[in-house]
């Protein structure tokens, strides 16, 4: 009898950590499936799942540049992927494609539980207004922060976040320039300016001593943003590898309706990623 089939797709794919996370995954929780990586061609992402899905695929991570695309191809969203627009986990389930997008809650999962870094009633600075950012906020509101303030090098991205989510809780949007006296318990930078090597032009005075400092890529080396946290002072410093576990754990619990345990496979991941400094000088990454 043919395994249940997953897989994870994108373009590029080849330096993808799902398949070996999920791998994981499914030995420690006895579940019988296979997880493959697949490359589809930039014009054929629609195509290459419907072929999965005819070759017994019950679900799909979807990393960039995609999850737009896997957004618009789902015929029914959970209300987590309606609110960031955005897909990252597939199901295949009675003729139906369910999009949902566990980004935020990872990132939630990774502060709280293993960061052990209580979200409610504390000031947060979320930096960038991409989709990074999207797929994160609705999550973060739902912590009830005492502030989110969402900052953007473009003024106007921030703003159309702000607006979209002013519902949801105390949220406001401003620029790099307007960070100028505040200070925020945890910093969190959801732009892409880790993958080349520098950081978004915010002032060094958002941190308190006691911030939390938080780079949703991750890299053999410190990110320049995490850098620049420790020479403000900042102590409290984390990258987005235990994100990217976190939200293939909720991925896997979408699927199979099983958690697996997360920390074991963070300090695999990390062991591996930190060792490899010698060999990836400068490729930090975000993605699955
Ligand atoms: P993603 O989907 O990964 O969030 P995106 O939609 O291209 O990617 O958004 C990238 C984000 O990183 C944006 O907020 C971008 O700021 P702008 O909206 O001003 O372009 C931000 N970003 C990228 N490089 C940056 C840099 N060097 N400094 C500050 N912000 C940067």
């Amino acid at each position: 009898m043919m395994l249940d089939q997953y897989a994870v797709i994108g373009n590029p794919i080849s330096h993808s950590q799902s398949p070996r996370i999920h791998a994981i995954f499914a030995q420690q929780t006895s579940q019988s499936m296979e997880y493959s990586a697949i490359l589809a061609p930039l014009d054929q992402f629609k195509i290459t799942v419907m072929q999965f899905i005819q070759q017994s695929g019950r679900g799909m991570n979807v990393t960039v540049p995609f999850k737009l695309e896997a957004y618009q191809i789902a015929t029914r969203l959970t209300e987590r992927a309606s609110l960031a627009q955005a897909v990252n986990t597939l199901k295949f389930e009675n003729n139906e494609i369910l999009g949902d997008n566990t980004d935020g809650i990872g990132l939630i999962h990774d502060i709280t539980r293993n960061l052990t870094v209580d979200l409610a009633a504390k000031r947060i600075l979320l930096i960038g207004a991409g989709g990074a950012s999207r797929g994160v906020i609705m999550p973060l509101l739902q912590q009830k922060p005492f502030r989110l303030v969402i900052a953007n090098r473009t003024f106007e991205k921030a703003k159309t976040l702000q607006q979209q989510f002013k519902y949801y809780g105390n949220i406001t949007a401003c620029d790099f320039d307007n960070l100028s006296n505040q200070a925020f318990d945890i910093v969190i930078n959801a732009t892409s300016a880790s993958l080349q090597n520098t950081f978004p032009d915010i002032p060094a005075c958002i941190f308190a001593e006691d911030s939390l400092a938080y780079d949703m890529m991750y890299h053999a080396e410190p990110t320049a943003f995490l850098r620049f946290a420790q020479q403000c002072g900042v102590s409290r410093l984390a990258d987005g590898i235990g994100m990217l576990v976190e939200q293939a754990a909720e991925s896997f619990y979408v699927w199979r309706n099983v958690r697996p345990e997360t920390q074991s496979v963070i300090a695999i991941l990390k062991s591996q990623t930190y060792m490899s400094r010698s060999t990836h000088p400068n490729q930090a990454s975000n993605s699955k």
